[in-house]
């Protein structure tokens, strides 16, 4: 039998948005979840770097952890380094994708705001969805590294200024058309877990998707017949810089069921 976890992978906390469906269609599968601190944040960075590091930290969790599954619970790492990181890997591994399917689905304005990182927001990759899925919408695009410092903040059990969500949301709603946003996309992992702020901030009746749901649901069917361990599952969390400020998010991780904090 195959006892090993499940492998989920980001810059930082983001990637727990894909873990809490995750986990609630999986119950028994161990989780590890990796967080690449030393090199947050990922949104700032040019693609060379990202495509140069992601790679190669998979291969040594791989080799550490012996996942059976790895799921790339970031959207700027997929959308730039998804094809080299299967080509380096001999796991199965899902990525994440910007869910501008579902928000065409959903826009009734057939106006959709998609709310990343200012790397996954300039992707040629946002265009051919966008071309793909949403031909009939206007896709307005804004890149926000403040709202990702928001959602780690929050998780550090820091507060958060109401202000600075409504600042990320003008980005958006101040472009040419953009008061005809009736859906975002959360395409950024971290951007789900600030969800409620950013709900309390934005015009009545806006509504939000992301990828987790569907991430949560290709893994269940990728592990579908598969056995887990016997009890309760343990989870881990490995960060690649172990210091104060990853320690203060013992107990949001606690909250995932991560008990175990542990560095690379
Ligand atoms: N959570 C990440 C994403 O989904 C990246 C955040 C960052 O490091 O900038 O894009």
């Amino acid at each position: 039998m195959d006892t090993g976890p499940i492998l989920f992978f980001d810059s930082g906390v983001g990637g727990l948005s894909v873990v809490a469906p995750t986990r609630a269609l999986l119950p028994h599968a161990p989780i590890v979840y990796a967080a690449d601190s030393a090199g947050f944040p990922y949104g700032v960075k040019s693609e060379a770097e990202i495509a140069a590091r992601v790679p190669a930290l998979l291969g040594r969790l791989v080799e550490r952890y012996r996942p059976r599954l790895v799921v790339i619970a970031c959207n700027t790492a997929s959308t730039i380094a998804l094809p080299s990181v299967r080509a380096a890997l001999d796991v199965p591994v899902v990525g994440t994708v910007p869910a501008i399917r579902p928000a065409a689905a959903l826009s009734r304005s057939r106006t959709i705001g998609v709310l990343g990182t200012e790397a996954t927001v300039r992707q040629a990759y946002v265009d051919d969805l966008a071309a793909r899925f949403a031909g009939d919408c206007t896709v307005l695009r804004h890149g926000s590294a403040a709202l990702v410092e928001l959602a780690e903040d929050k998780l550090a059990g820091q507060p958060t200024d109401p202000a600075r969500y409504r600042a990320v949301l003008a980005g958006l709603f101040d472009q040419p058309g953009g008061d005809a946003i009736d859906v975002i996309v959360n395409a950024c992992t971290h951007f789900p877990l600030v969800e409620a702020e950013l709900a309390a901030a934005a015009p009545a009746g806006i509504r939000f998707v992301d990828g987790g749901p569907g991430i949560a649901r290709r893994v269940a069917f990728l592990t579908q017949g598969q056995a887990w361990p016997a009890g309760e599952p343990r989870h881990r969390a490995v960060f690649t810089r172990l210091g104060e400020r990853e320690r203060a998010l013992a107990p949001a991780l606690a909250r995932y069921g991560i008990a175990t904090v542990e560095p690379l």
